[in-house]
């Protein structure tokens, strides 16, 4: 029996989140050539090892900074829709970069919506080769702005009118950029990792039973979406009362019960993985899960951290992941994912596992 507390039971945040890409080589040069991120892990999925599963992050791969991929060639295009997450917010430091953002992704070919002014936050949008939808999203102002820091999410909140369609200057909007070309993603500009992720539900009292007390985050803001106000916007946290952890705000729009559910596939999120601190901690949450009704794997070794997985109340798959032991367990630091990476169970297969998969460059 392992001994925990109570407050064992509270994520710290998102480890990673997984997408499904039709091709690797493709969502490389978007990811690290496009978006900065550094690829800190080219090895293949452990339970389909004739495909590719790579790994972006900030250049260590600190959990809370990584994206990663499958490659499914073949998969048909995934879609949003209830059990699924919608998109994928990575942060940046204000309002400048974030112009110097829409004008870099406008001259590299991607076409942005935005930026919004999302009251807690302004929001850019895009999307990746394959579809996925993107956002970068400002550190700030951030959620005490209509409710006290240390009362957040305990009333509905209306948002100011001139944030709804209706009172938005959409040209205005589309017109704002950066006044001139940027020539490379400096520091001040770099993404800061994830920011938010949102998803639909068709129950938002499960959503809040199962993040607010299963995963032990709390409702940090009850409001509208914005884009569709006559629907409802949850966002939760770890937040002690005081200050919301970084990494940590899973957000969903509430919809109706006959409302269209999600599909796997290219272009859509596979998964989110929270964090646990070790592997003591991951197997102390699989058994509180295994107590809670949850139907969890058991322990699997993923090289880089161990993992459980689990579906919440609306289908969408869930992982924990242990912090260690990181990325560097089998490549020098400073030159992660430079090859192919595999685990030990695998490199007796390195030749015919090598030359199944297409060249990345
Ligand atoms: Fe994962
Ligand atoms: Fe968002």
């Amino acid at each position: 029996m392992i001994a925990v507390s109570d407050s064992d039971f509270v994520t710290q945040g998102f480890h990673h989140v997984t997408m499904v890409s039709s091709d690797a080589r493709r969502t490389l040069g978007f990811y690290r050539d496009v978006l900065g991120l550094g690829l800190v892990k080219q090895t293949v999925n452990f339970d389909l090892p004739d495909t590719y599963h790579l790994y972006f992050g900030d250049p260590r791969g600190a959990p809370g900074s990584l994206l990663t991929f499958f490659e499914w060639p073949r998969s048909p295009r995934g879609n949003w829709g209830v059990g699924g997450v919608h998109h994928v917010a990575l942060g940046v430091a204000d309002e400048t970069e974030q112009l110097k953002w829409k004008r870099w992704l406008n001259d590299h070919g991607v076409s942005v919506s935005g930026p919004y002014n999302r009251g807690y936050f302004t929001s850019i949008y895009f999307a990746d080769p394959d579809g996925q939808i993107l956002e970068i999203a400002t550190a700030g102002p951030g959620f005490d702005i209509d409710e006290p820091a240390d009362a957040l999410g305990r009333e509905l909140v209306q948002p100011n009118p001139e944030r709804l369609p209706d009172g938005r200057n959409e040209s205005e909007i589309r017109e704002k950029t950066y006044p001139e070309p940027v020539a490379a993603i400096d520091e001040k500009m770099a993404l800061t990792g994830i920011h938010h992720v949102t998803g639909f539900t068709d129950d938002l009292a499960a959503a809040d039973d199962f993040y607010g007390r299963t995963l032990g985050m709390r409702l940090i803001k009850k409001t509208v979406n914005q884009d569709d106000p006559d629907t409802l916007h949850y966002f939760w946290a770890n937040y002690d009362g005081q200050r919301i952890l970084p990494h940590s705000d899973m957000t969903l729009f509430g919809w109706p019960p006959s409302a269209r559910r999600s599909r796997e596939g290219t272009g859509q999120t596979h998964h989110i993985a929270f964090r646990a601190a070790d592997e003591q901690q991951l197997a102390a949450w699989r058994e509180y899960l295994l107590g809670q009704g949850f139907e969890v794997t058991d322990i699997r070794d993923r090289k880089y951290f161990k993992s459980i997985y689990f579906r919440s109340h609306d289908g969408l798959l869930h992982e924990i992941a242990t912090d260690p032991p990181g990325f560097a367990v089998d490549e020098d630091p400073s030159r992660l994912g430079q090859s192919l990476s595999l685990p030990a169970w695998l490199e007796p297969r390195r030749e015919e596992i090598a030359a199944g998969l297409r060249p990345l460059s």
